[in-house]
Order: C-alpha cells, then sequence, then structure tokens
C-alpha cells in the first residue's frame, strides 16, 4: 500500500512519521513518502502518484488544499462545506477527497476535555483553518460559537456557511473590537498570527473567565499567544499536535477502515519535539 502527502514546502511534515507508526500498530506493510510539487503542477504529480495500482491514498497540506478540491472526482460532506480536500482516497477508479481537520480538532478538543458540553467558544480567525474547524465544532453540543475576525465579511460569511448546515442557534461574528461580553470558556486561535510570532490581541474581559486555549500551530516551544494565555493565569493550554496526530487517523480509517491508537503516537512526537529544545 501506498501513501503520500503532498505539500510545499514539504520536509517538515511529521505525516510519514505517524502514518508509518499506526500501520507499525496492525504490523500493516506501507510506503509513505513526502512529495514536494512545484506550484503549478499538483494535478500532474497526484496522476502520476494515482497511476501506480499500489496508490491508496494521499495527504494534501499547504498550498494545494484548494487545488485537491477542485481536482477530485467526488466529495465528501466534510470537504464539500469546507471548499478544502486535505485527504484523498482511491475508490474503485475514482478519487474521492476528505476533509478531516476539523474532526482532528474537535477530537483533541473533546480527548483534552477543554471542549465541553454547553460551552462557549470564542474562535480566532475566518480563513481556511477556521472554517475547517467551525464546519466541525457546529456538530457538538457547544452553547454558542463566535467567530472574530480581522475582515469582518469573512467571519459573517463562515457563520452563513455553517448557519445553512445546522439547527446550531447561539452563532455570532464581529471584528475584534466588538466581541461580545460574555464568558467564553474556550479560545480557539485558528489565525496564522502564530507563524508570525504575533499573538492575536483580546479584550481584557475574555481573560475573567477562558478556562482553555487553543493553538492550532504547534512546535517545540509554545507559541507567544500559548505563552500570553500562561501569563494570564489560563488554566488549559495546548498547541495543535494533538489535531494533526488525530487528523491523520481519520485519514488512516478512511484509507484501511482501521482505527489507530492516535494516543501512543502523540506522546512520541511530542517527545521528540521536546528533544528539539
Ligand atoms: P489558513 O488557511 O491557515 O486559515 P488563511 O486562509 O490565509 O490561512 O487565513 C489566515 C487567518 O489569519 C485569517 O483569519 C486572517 O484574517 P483576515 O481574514 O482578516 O486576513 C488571520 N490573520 C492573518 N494575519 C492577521 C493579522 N495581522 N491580524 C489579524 N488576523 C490576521
Amino acid at each position: 500500500m501506498k501513501f503520500a502527502v503532498f505539500g510545499n514546502p514539504i520536509e517538515q511534515s511529521r505525516s510519514p512519521d505517524i502514518h508509518h507508526g499506526f500501520a507499525k500498530q496492525f504490523d500493516l506493510q506501507i510506503s509513505y513518502e513526502r512529495m514536494l510539487v512545484p506550484r503549478h503542477q499538483f494535478n500532474q504529480h497526484v496522476q502520476a502518484f494515482f497511476a501506480d495500482p499500489e496508490a491508496v491514498g494521499i495527504n494534501v497540506t499547504l498550498p494545494f488544499k484548494e487545488d485537491a478540491y477542485k481536482l477530485v472526482d467526488m466529495l465528501d460532506e466534510s470537504a464539500k462545506h469546507v471548499g478544502a480536500v486535505n485527504t484523498i482516497f482511491r475508490i474503485d477508479d475514482q478519487l474521492v477527497g476528505y476533509n478531516t481537520d476539523g474532526l482532528g480538532l474537535v477530537d483533541d478538543l473533546v480527548q483534552q476535555k477543554l471542549l465541553l458540553p454547553g460551552a462557549n467558544v470564542l474562535l480566532l480567525g475566518a480563513g481556511g483553518a477556521a472554517k475547517g474547524a467551525l464546519h466541525s465544532l457546529i456538530t457538538t453540543k457547544t452553547n454558542h460559537i463566535h467567530v472574530v475576525n480581522r475582515t469582518i465579511d469573512k467571519a459573517e460569511s463562515i457563520i452563513h456557511m455553517s448557519s445553512d448546515e445546522t439547527n446550531h442557534t447561539g452563532l455570532s461574528a464581529s471584528c475584534y473590537q466588538s466581541i461580545p461580553t460574555m464568558p467564553f470558556d474556550l479560545v480557539i486561535n485558528a489565525t496564522s498570527l502564530s507563524l508570525q510570532g504575533v499573538a492575536p490581541v483580546l479584550p481584557k474581559f475574555i481573560w475573567d473567565n477562558v478556562e482553555g486555549v487553543y493553538d492550532m500551530v504547534y512546535g517545540s516551544e509554545p507559541t507567544i499567544f500559548m505563552q500570553k494565555a500562561a501569563a494570564k493565569g489560563v488554566a488549559h493550554i495546548s498547541d495543535g499536535l494533538g489535531m494533526l496526530v488525530y487528523q491523520a487517523a481519520e485519514a488512516f480509517r478512511i484509507w484501511t477502515g482501521l482505527e489507530p491508537n492516535s494516543e501512543q503516537i502523540l506522546t512520541h512526537l511530542r517527545q521528540r519535539l521536546q528533544k528539539q529544545q
């Protein structure tokens, strides 16, 4: 069975380690490679990969998730609403596109008990990552989800898209200056600010109540936003390493029908990251 992750850049990707780890749990022989794809050659490279009858599926990372969305023959519900594909599975001769990012986030939040029924969630950002997150968050038993974004139109647009697909009544959107004064339990950073080494600026009242902060980014050091949350006394702070492992677990399940042990791989990855400090 042959798999790969396609992206640019790609050398930083942990996906081969994660999927080899999953395969080992079941004594499965797989190959899983990193594929560095030139910007405008995504389609050719994917087609060449699937020309091999051993090819089962691929993961897709930045900047190709939207190209993958356009390329596939069929879309799973998870990818349809998000407009981006991170997992492709060949079924018969059709390429089917899925998006497992949102599910990966929710699985990690639930596992860490960061997302409890009735929670008020503040979601920062309204780009691709936030859209995927919102699509899965609305399926959970949250009380309210408020999306905040620098560009208000994008925040409004993602909540309208989501209200069309759910009965969830507690959805709202604003820019950073107009966040409603409600007690938020959990703040999720889905902006790209942590990658720029910057923390989003939130009104003071947020820190009075918030019990959990989740940053979708991960690294050997806590992000600036996580450090800020710690300084404000937030009890439970997490980076996005678990999301990475859980989204991979979902892809592995789609491809093989097997349910891997994510916790084992997550512990291993965390230890390796800490060694890099
Ligand atoms: P991704 O696919 O990682 O979500 P994206 O679609 O480019 O990347 O989205 C980036 C997100 O980070 C957006 O919500 C963006 O806000 P805008 O929609 O207003 O651009 C947010 N972001 C990036 N730089 C920011 C900044 N300096 N201040 C506030 N938000 C920022």
